[in-house]
């Protein structure tokens, strides 16, 4: 039965080149990574290899229950008390991915009554959210202040959240804070900017809502991954502590799940004391993105990810191939993973890059993509 209802559905996808493929991974393998979200190059960091461990002999290989139930370690509370610290915010509280922390915020936050406005371009784990929130959802355009106010002005809900990414994860282009925050107040709603690709990155490493200013704000709310900049896994809301009260009694994907392993708090606690003791990391990842972006004849990204458009999904995947076949890993992005449906190479700039490799790499993308085009 299984086989009548499966097999059409993967012949339709094979024959758009759009079948995903898992591939294994030698432990050893030397690569140019330019692939994965390892954006400050911490993920193999001896202090923060070794602060998993200790976490993990300290207090086990789990958290063994919701937090609710077996309670909150030392290490819970130092992460988010540093995070918040780190970014500006009263306060944080996390989950064990970002994807569950923006659907614990969506979802703890909306319902009857509350109007999302979802920006065109915002992540798979937002558009559930919304989805899941039983609230009205508006679409807009991507980065289109003006729907947004349109969209908050002729609202009829009480209470509406404008949703963002600081740092588009695809595209790799940045919203424009300022206005939207401007908006959020004028009309009475909440900003929710999903800082993945902000943090470690943009506002020399304390993301894109800290340069703006806005930290802080009474009306900003703030999620965050650690398995981007911070090496680990797991996720993070911030803002004003009525909020994090909130999210402890009524986010289901908080509530309903087993808190964040120990390895996971400690690697990232000690990749957040590593970025801000060394600050000149975030710069570096600017440079790279610089040099990928001039390289591949696109414009510079607003912050590690250079997106570069391939005419199809077949072309994306071979120049990936062929980059990978040549000791450079990059990702290749094909529907429904793009907003705007062009399939491309997805470059994602790492601090730490030798000069020769960075020289390399571009030489290999470069041959790649005319080849495979
Ligand atoms: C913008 C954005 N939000 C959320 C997530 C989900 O984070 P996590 O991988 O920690 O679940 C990602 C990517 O993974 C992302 O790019």
């Amino acid at each position: 039965m299984l086989e009548d209802w499966l097999a059409p559905k993967a012949a339709a996808l094979e024959s758009r080149g759009l079948t995903r493929r898992l591939r294994p991974r030698a432990s050893g393998e030397v690569v140019v990574d330019l692939a994965s979200n390892d954006y400050l190059g911490l993920a193999r960091d001896p202090r923060v290899v070794e602060a998993a461990v200790e976490a993990v002999r300290e207090w086990g290989a789990s958290a063994t229950a919701s937090r609710l139930v077996t309670g909150t370690t030392a290490l819970h509370a130092e992460l988010e008390s540093e995070l918040a610290a780190y970014v500006g915010q009263e306060t944080g509280l996390a989950f064990s991915s970002g994807y569950l922390a923006n659907l614990g915020v969506i979802t703890a936050l909306g319902g009857p009554g509350t109007l999302l406005v979802s920006d065109d371009h915002v992540h798979a784990s937002m558009v559930d959210a919304c989805r899941l929130s039983r609230s009205r959802v508006e679409v807009t355009p991507h980065n289109d202040v003006e729907a947004v106010a349109k969209a908050l002005a002729e609202r009829n809900e009480p209470r509406a959240v404008v949703l963002v990414e600081s740092v588009y994860s695809v595209l790799g282009d940045a919203a424009p804070l300022t206005e939207l925050a401007a908006l959020a107040v004028e009309h009475d709603a909440v900003l929710l900017v999903d800082e993945a690709h902000g943090l470690g990155v943009t506002g020399n490493g304390r993301g894109s809502v800290a340069a703006a200013g806005l930290a802080g704000a009474g009306h900003v709310i703030v999620t965050m991954t650690l398995s981007k900049a911070l090496a680990s896994q797991g996720g993070v809301v911030l803002g004003p502590s009525v909020l994090r009260d909130h999210l402890i009694n009524r986010a289901r994907a908080f509530i309903f799940d087993t808190g964040l392993t120990p390895a996971a708090c400690g690697a990232a606690l000690a990749a957040l004391r590593i970025l801000s003791e060394e600050p000149s990391r975030p710069e570096a990842i600017h440079g790279t993105a610089a040099r990928l972006a001039a390289a591949c004849g696109v414009t510079a990204s607003a912050g590690p990810v250079v997106s570069v458009p391939m005419p199809g999904p077949r072309e994306a995947v071979r120049a990936a191939d062929l980059c990978l076949a040549n000791g450079v890993r990059v990702g290749s992005f094909r529907p429904p993973s793009v907003p705007d449906g062009i399939s491309r190479l997805r470059l994602t700039a790492h601090a730490g890059l030798s000069t020769t490799d960075l020289d390399r790499a571009c030489d290999v993308i470069t041959t790649a993509i005319r080849e495979a085009s």
